[in-house]
């Protein structure tokens, strides 16, 4: 949880990216395996791993900035290296309950963002120095596709709220799973949609695709 920073005032703060944290920190919130329950395909490889000891599958070291409407908050998030079953580890991933945009700036590692309004869904690789827009209304999960863990600065509005129920109940519409080489992207009905390149149809590192019509979308 955050802890304020001083309202009305200015004040800088440094980012260790080789460590993912703040200093000065707001707070750092650790998410490990067993709150990836219902998310993940493998739900038995995902309980046989909470049962080894529940690691730790992602952090996010929150800003001091405070919440209150007009500020502009920040975090670092650091996805460690792993999988459940074929799946790479991943944020739990959520909504904004308002409609508000959010930007990912990668820091390290190599990973990517699954992003889903209604029947779209799209998966857009952050790698080098990309810096991600997430407009209103799109989920957003991240995924961390590489050995080393992956970490991105966020930059919202400080006082939003998330919204993970909506993607409890009907997913992303694509998993981000191990390759021979990679990862693959794999829609809601097992469709292989595009292999680290990306698609044969878009610029590498972007792929777009709808949920096939009148099926359940819950990958
Ligand atoms: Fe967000």
């Amino acid at each position: 949880m955050s802890v304020d920073g001083p309202a009305g005032q200015p004040f800088r703060t440094i980012m260790d990216v080789a460590r993912g944290i703040l200093e000065p920190a707001g707070g750092v919130d650790a998410f490990r395996a067993s709150s990836l329950r219902s998310l993940v395909a493998d739900a038995a490889s995902l309980e046989a791993m909470i049962r080894r000891g529940n690691p730790l599958v992602y952090s996010v070291a929150t800003s001091r900035v405070p919440r209150g409407a007009g500020e502009i908050g920040f975090a670092v998030t650091s996805i460690e290296p792993g999988r459940v079953g074929s799946e790479f580890f991943m944020t739990r991933g959520h909504v904004h309950q308002r409609p508000e945009g959010e930007v990912y700036v990668r820091l390290s590692g190599a990973g990517g963002v699954v992003l889903r309004r209604g029947s779209v869904t799209r998966w857009v690789e952050l790698s080098d120095s990309c810096v991600l827009s997430i407009p209103p209304g799109w989920a957003h999960r991240a995924v961390n596709v590489a050995a080393e863990p992956f970490r991105f600065l966020a930059v919202y509005p400080a006082d939003l709220v998330n919204d993970y129920r909506a993607v409890e109940a009907a997913g992303m519409g694509a998993r981000i799973v191990a390759a021979r080489v990679g990862y693959r992207v794999v829609a809601a009905d097992g469709l292989d949609l595009a292999g680290p390149s990306g698609s044969r149809t878009r610029p590498a590192g972007f792929v777009e695709f709808h949920a096939p019509p009148r099926r359940r979308n819950r990958p």
